[in-house]
């Protein structure tokens, strides 16, 4: 082979993994295998710069900076779209597209997500990259070209020939796992961090020197056509249309599909945003196209824009509100975390008035003062954080919240923990605020799932001296009968609340030791600790080389375990839970085999039970559940929505299968 055989081999070879990669979303090598293939073409590029072709995938780091955009005019305008917020106004959006059909008939949508990013117009002339514009006012906007063409997956050339000119329509953004990537490299250079994806992406396009645009490590996701050559084969349906990008060698996405009629859109819309927060990049809504382009072409537009699409748009997962004042909140083992209190602000589809901000380094890194108005974040199920100060906005007097130096409930000095930011009331057993966030976290629905002992009720007995430590939860019994006289505690609520306790007696073991509260034992450790020891009384004589040896416990958790089980109080603590009758069943035995051995990843959407059970099914069966995707995992099941878990699984080569594949797998009478 020539070196020019080779180079040309190299280009092919790394175009065909870029397209596994972002396309097919099945990539065949790992990332140290691209890396070699890539800085070897690099190499003879070189050392002959004759091989360089414009096409080459080395040309996606960048080039020389220019001094300005120039003005390019989109062959067909770029239109925006008209909104609809919830499902009456998508509905009514329905109904004018049946009226102006003249039909009764349901009609076919394409629908597809809203990308939350920017939008991007891709000229390719006879199957190659020629231009790369933003929309600009829609009809004329910027040539970005060297920008765009650091963009991962843009194809630099078309997968199948196209003759002509077309315009590729679609989005640019940063995937959420870039951004947290970045935004770190950010934080730790001391620079101010990127307040969301979409900003961190439209930023970079607007770059004039493209090497900094190749450092953002933007996405780009096709969903339409401009301008097309009249001697295009092009497909006449939008759905068509999407495929046939995906096949000329553009990322596009799995969730889009068509529908027929309204009622299909409501579910779809209504799927969607239940697995918006685990999709691997921001959306802000689905945009509903109807599907034949004969049919668009009927409808047409106006001025706004095409009749007939529509944006339904989701809540906006940020908004900007008022810090009225910096609290703090001490939790189950002291930690004392500084609370935003926030004039009220509809964010992610609730009011939120209170948001945390973690630790007081990061209140000071953001540069967070009393009186800014700032940016509050709620994605998902997420608690809601205050992201970070509008500058521009600062009040002159605003003023940084000081931490404090002693806690807010016990008044015991705090302290600070070697090599953690946390500030800490190291008062454990006397401080009221951590009592009664241990109790919180004791009674929880995952821990010992007591009915009707919420927080309030906790508060009150503890000021009423019924409730003093963990153990004394189950001996409240003895107080119902001045239980019954209390405000909003009749007879049957008291009788249930009994009986809830006395259940709660016979939990299974791992739910003892997760409900302990002990740091670093989350339900997964708990799980490990309970298969292991067996017993309350075998684990309270554990030392830290029994500990160490349990799978999975690595040495900073079993000293942490091993110092609070030295701790007199905790001794006491088991003792007086034995002593109030506190039997713990023995931790589930594995009822099969199935799974011995094996280390089993969930991901995206769960169609059939929730990640809790799915995971218990495993242990059931002799496995282990895993929350992330290591060199160990054995297997992967992954839902609808499955983002960067299932990508890390087909790169290490972990075998993937669905929920159905899984559902199979397990022996009968196991559900
Ligand atoms: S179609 C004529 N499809 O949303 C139809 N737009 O206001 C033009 N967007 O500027 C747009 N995802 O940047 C379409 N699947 C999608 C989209 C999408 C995101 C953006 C686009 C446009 C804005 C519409």
């Amino acid at each position: 082979m020539t070196t020019a055989e080779r180079a040309a081999w190299l280009r092919q070879e790394l175009e065909r993994h870029n397209r596994l990669y972002y396309v097919e979303e099945r990539p065949e090598i790992g990332d140290d295998e691209y890396d070699r293939l890539f800085h070897e073409l690099r190499a003879l590029e070189e050392a002959e710069p004759d091989l360089r072709t414009p096409d080459s995938p080395t040309q996606r780091v960048g080039a020389l900076p220019v001094e300005k955009f120039t003005p390019y005019r989109h062959g067909l305008p770029m239109l925006s779209l008209d909104n609809a917020f919830g499902e009456a106004e998508l509905r009514a959006f329905d109904e004018r597209v049946k009226r102006a059909l003249a039909t009764e008939d349901e009609v076919r949508y394409a629908v597809e997500l809203k990308y939350d990013g920017l939008s991007m117009s891709l000229t390719y002339r006879d199957g190659l990259l020629t231009v790369g514009a933003t929309r600009g006012d829609g009809t004329t906007g910027e040539e970005v070209t060297p920008n765009v063409r650091t963009v991962r997956g843009v194809p630099f050339r078309l997968a199948e020939p196209v003759p002509g000119q077309i315009e590729v329509r679609g989005e640019v953004v940063m995937l959420k796992s870039t951004f947290a990537e970045v935004n770190a490299a950010r934080i730790a250079r001391g620079d101010q961090a990127f307040v969301n994806p979409r900003n961190a992406a439209s930023g970079g396009m607007r770059q004039l020197d493209s090497r900094l645009t190749a450092e953002r490590k933007l996405s780009f996701f096709a969903y339409g056509l401009g301008l097309i050559d009249p001697n295009a084969a092009v497909p006449d349906t939008q759905s068509g249309r999407l495929g046939w990008l995906r096949r000329l060698g553009f990322p596009t996405r799995p969730e889009a599909t068509t529908c027929q009629g309204v009622d299909a859109l409501v579910a779809y819309v209504d799927r969607i945003q239940s697995q918006r927060a685990n999709l691997p990049f921001g959306i802000d809504g689905v945009v509903v196209k109807v599907d034949s382009v004969r049919l668009q072409e009927e409808l047409g537009s106006t001025a706004r824009g095409p009749r007939w699409a529509i944006a339904v748009k989701f809540p906006s997962e940020q908004a900007f509100t008022r810090l009225l004042d910096v609290g703090t909140q001490v939790g189950r083992t002291g930690v004392v975390t500084p609370v935003a209190e926030l004039e009220p602000v509809f964010v992610g589809g609730v009011t939120v008035s209170r948001a945390t901000l973690h630790n007081y380094e990061e209140v000071h890194r953001k540069d967070v003062r009393v009186g800014d108005t700032v940016i509050v974040q709620r994605a998902g199920d997420v608690i809601p954080e205050v992201v970070g100060p509008v500058l521009e906005k600062r009040p002159t007097d605003a003023q940084p919240p000081e931490p404090p130096t002693q806690c807010p409930v016990c008044s015991t000095p705090l302290v600070r923990d070697e090599g953690m930011v946390a500030l800490r009331c190291p008062n454990r057993t006397g401080c009221e605020a951590q009592i009664q966030a241990k109790l919180e976290h004791f009674v929880s629905r995952k821990a010992m799932d007591i009915e009707g002992l919420g927080e309030k009720q906790i508060a009150r007995f503890l000021e009423l001296g019924w409730l003093t430590d963990l153990a004394s939860v189950f001996t409240l019994g003895a107080h119902r009968h001045k239980m019954v006289e209390l405000d909003r505690m009749g007879e049957q609520s008291v009788a249930n609340l009994v009986a809830a306790i006395d259940r709660a007696k016979t939990r299974p073991l791992d739910r003892f030791m997760f409900a302990l509260g002990v740091r670093y034992v989350g339900e997964r450790t708990a799980r490990d600790l309970a298969r292991a020891f067996g017993t309350l009384e075998e684990f309270r004589n554990a030392t830290f080389d029994r500990l160490i040896q349990v799978p999975d416990i690595g040495p900073r958790t079993a000293s942490e375990i091993e110092s609070w089980l030295e701790e007199e109080s905790n001794q006491a603590l088991i003792a007086g839970l034995l002593e109030a009758g506190v039997a713990p069943a023995e931790a589930e035995a594995p009822s099969g085999e199935i799974f011995a051995g094996q280390t089993i990843v969930f991901t995206g959407k769960l169609e059939r039970f929730t990640r809790e059970a799915a995971e218990e099914l495993v242990v059931r069966q002799g496995g282990k559940a895993a929350g992330s995707v290591s060199k160990a995992t054995t297997l992967v099941v992954a839902g609808p929505g499955a983002g960067s878990k299932l990508a890390k699984a087909e790169q290490l080569g972990v075998p993937v299968v669905t929920e159905d594949e899984f559902l199979a797998r397990l022996p009968e009478g196991a559900l």
